[in-house]
C-alpha cells in the first residue's frame, strides 16, 4: 500500500508482475470471464492521463452519432464507454455495465495484451489503439497522479522518473504496453493510431477512424467533429473536462484533467542527463520494434 497526499491508503496489488487497484484485482475472476462479441469496438490505451483515452473516446462517440454534439452531451465521456476493469463497489463494475449496453458496444480498457480478457482474441472483434511517446505520457501520468487521489502521490519528478522507467505504475510498464499492443497490430483489427498524428492532422486521423468504424461521413461533418474535439473545446466541455468529479478525488487546482494537450512537453521537465539517460533506457527496452515516435511536432 502506499499513501496518497491526502495520506490515504492507496492499495495496490499486482497481476502477473503489473500494478493494478485492489477493485480490480478483487474482481479479476469477472473480468476474465469478461464475454467479448464480435460487432464489439475496445478503445485501448496506455493509462491514464496519458495517452489521449478521452480524446478518442470523443472522437469516436461524435462519429458514431453522425457529429450530432447534443447526442454526445447525454452523459460524461467516463460514463459513455464502459471501462472493462473498473471496480468501485458498491457501484457497478465496468464488466456489468458492459453487460448492460446494447450491441454494437464501444468499450474501454488501458489492459495490456497480456492481462486482456481472452475472449476479445476470440471473438475477433474491433480494437483501437492510441500510443503517445513515452516522454510525454510520463510527464501526463505525473501530473495526473498528482491530482488523483485514488492513485498513488507520484513523490518528486525525479522519484517519479525511476518509478516510471520501472513499470511500477498503476497498469504497468509503457515498453510493454506499447510493445505488445504495436506486435498484435497485423494478427487482429487493430488499428493503431498515434496520438501525435492526430495532434498533426485530426481530420485525417479521424478518417481513418471513420472508416475503421464502417461510417461514412461527409466533410463538413468531419470538419465539425475536427472542432468539436479540438483541446481548446474539450478543455472548456464539462462532459469531457473531469470538472464534475469531486475536488476529493480529482484535484484540478493541483493540475487540471485537460492539462496542456501539445507535444514535446517533455522538454520542460526532463533535464539533459535524465534525457540521455532515458533514451539509452528506451532502445534497450524497445529493440527489436518497429514502431517509430515523434517527439516534437
Ligand atoms: P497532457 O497531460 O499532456 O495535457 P487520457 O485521456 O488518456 O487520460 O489522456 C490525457 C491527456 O490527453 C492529457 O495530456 C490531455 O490534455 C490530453 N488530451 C485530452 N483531450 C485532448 C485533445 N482534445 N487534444 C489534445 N490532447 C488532449
Amino acid at each position: 500500500a502506499l499513501t496518497s497526499e491526502l495520506g490515504k491508503q492507496i492499495k495496490l496489488k499486482e497481476v502477473e508482475g503489473t500494478l493494478l487497484q485492489l477493485a480490480t484485482v478483487d474482481n479479476w475472476s469477472q473480468i476474465q470471464s469478461f464475454e467479448a462479441k464480435p460487432d464489439d469496438l475496445l478503445i485501448c490505451t496506455y493509462p491514464k492521463a496519458a495517452s489521449g483515452t478521452t480524446w478518442i473516446q470523443e472522437i469516436v462517440d461524435m462519429i458514431e452519432h453522425n457529429g450530432d454534439v447534443e447526442k454526445c452531451q447525454r452523459a460524461i465521456i467516463q460514463q459513455r464507454h464502459p471501462f472493462i476493469e473498473w471496480a468501485r463497489p458498491p457501484q457497478p463494475s465496468g464488466v456489468e455495465k458492459a453487460k448492460a449496453m446494447p450491441s454494437p458496444r464501444i468499450l474501454k480498457t488501458h489492459l495490456s495484451t497480456q492481462l486482456l480478457p481472452p475472449s476479445f482474441w476470440e471473438s475477433n472483434c474491433k480494437f483501437l489503439y492510441v500510443a503517445r511517446n513515452a516522454k510525454d505520457c510520463m510527464v501526463s501520468y505525473y501530473h495526473f497522479q498528482r491530482m488523483n487521489h485514488k492513485l498513488p502521490d507520484p513523490g518528486t519528478w525525479e522519484e517519479y522518473f525511476e518509478t516510471f522507467i520501472n513499470g511500477k505504475v498503476v497498469w504497468g510498464s509503457w515498453f510493454d504496453h506499447v510493445k505488445g499492443w504495436w506486435e498484435m497490430k497485423d494478427r487482429y483489427q487493430i488499428l493503431f493510431l498515434f496520438y501525435e498524428d492526430i495532434k498533426r492532422d485530426p481530420k485525417h486521423e479521424i478518417q481513418k477512424v471513420m472508416k475503421f468504424m464502417g461510417k461514412n461521413l461527409d466533410e463538413t461533418v468531419l470538419d465539425k467533429i475536427v472542432q468539436e474535439t479540438s483541446f481548446e473545446k474539450m478543455k472548456e466541455n464539462p462532459m469531457t473536462n473531469r470538472s464534475t468529479v469531486s475536488k476529493s478525488i480529482m484535484d484540478q487546482s493541483i493540475s487540471p484533467f485537460m492539462r496542456k494537450g501539445t507535444v514535446g512537453d517533455w522538454k520542460n521537465h526532463f533535464t539533459v542527463a535524465q534525457n540521455e539517460r532515458f533514451d539509452e533506457i528506451y532502445r534497450k527496452k524497445m529493440e527489436g520494434t518497429s514502431i517509430n515516435f515523434c517527439m516534437e511536432l
